[in-house]
C-alpha cells in the first residue's frame, strides 16, 4: 500500500493557521489530522469544532479527525458536518464501539479504531473488519513531541496481519514520535498511513521531510 502523510496541525502555529495548512498542503502532505482532547480522556484540551470550520474552510486535502475523547458517538454527526472525510476514536473511550462505527459511516465518513500503547490489539480484533483504518497509538495520547514507543511496533504488525486476513484495504496508522528515524521503522511493521506533528511544523524544509518520512 502506498504511505500516506498525515500532517498533524496540533504542531502548527495556530496564530498564522492557515498559511501553516498552506505550508502542509504545498509541502506534498497527504492528509491533515486534527486532534481533538476534551481534558478528561487525555489530560489536555486541544481545539474543537469552531477551529475545525474554519480548517475546513481553508484546506484542500482530506481531514483525518482523531477523537481523544470520551463517549465520541456524541459528536460524530456534528464532526461530520463540519468537514472532517475520516474520524478515528478511541475504543477505550466508549462502551459500545459497533454504535460508533455504524455512526461513522451513516454520517459519510471513514470510520477509524484507535488503541493507547497498553491496549492489546485483541481488545480491537472483532472490529478490524469493519473499519477503514486502525490506528495504533505510539506515544500516550494527549501532547505533541513525545519520544516514540519501540513496545508499539509489534502492535503494528499484528493489526497489519488482521487487517490483512479480511481481504479489505484497510489502513493501519501510527501517531506519535515519527520522524526519519522512526518512520522506516513503523513502515516495515506494517503502518501506511503516518501521522507527523512536531517533526514536520517545527521543519524549515518541510517538503524533504515529508518525503524522507514516505521513504
Ligand atoms: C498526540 C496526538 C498526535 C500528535 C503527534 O496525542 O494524537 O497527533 O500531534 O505529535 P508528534 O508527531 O509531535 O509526536
Ligand atoms: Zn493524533
Amino acid at each position: 500500500m502506498e504511505t500516506i502523510i498525515s500532517a498533524s496541525l496540533l504542531s502548527a502555529d495556530f496564530s498564522r493557521l492557515g498559511e501553516d495548512i498552506k505550508r502542509a498542503e504545498n509541502s506534498g502532505a497527504d492528509w491533515l489530522h486534527y486532534d481533538v482532547m476534551d481534558g478528561i480522556f487525555v489530560p489536555s484540551i486541544s481545539f474543537g469544532e469552531p477551529v475545525l470550520k474554519c480548517v475546513s474552510a481553508s484546506a484542500e486535502l482530506p481531514i483525518d479527525v482523531h477523537l481523544m475523547i470520551t463517549d465520541p458517538v456524541r459528536y460524530i454527526d456534528r464532526y461530520a458536518a463540519l468537514g472532517a472525510d475520516g474520524i478515528t476514536f478511541h475504543c477505550e473511550a466508549c462502551d459500545n464501539v459497533n454504535e460508533v462505527i455504524d455512526r461513522i459511516h451513516k454520517a459519510g465518513c471513514h470510520a477509524g479504531i484507535s488503541v493507547k500503547p497498553a491496549t492489546p490489539v485483541s481488545e480491537i480484533e472483532q472490529y478490524i473488519a469493519d473499519v477503514d483504518l486502525v490506528l495504533i497509538m505510539t506515544v500516550e495520547p494527549g501532547f505533541g513531541g513525545q519520544e516514540f514507543m519501540d513496545c508499539t511496533l509489534e502492535k503494528i504488525a499484528q493489526a497489519r496481519d488482521i487487517a490483512d486476513r479480511t481481504g479489505r484495504d484497510i489502513n493501519i496508522q501510527v501517531d506519535g514520535g515519527i520522524n526519519d528515524k522512526t518512520a522506516p521503522l513503523v513502515r516495515k511493521y506494517g503502518a501506511n498511513v503516518l501521522v507527523s506533528g512536531s517533526h514536520l511544523f517545527c521543519a524549515d524544509d518541510m517538503a524533504e521531510r515529508i518525503k524522507v518520512l514516505r521513504g
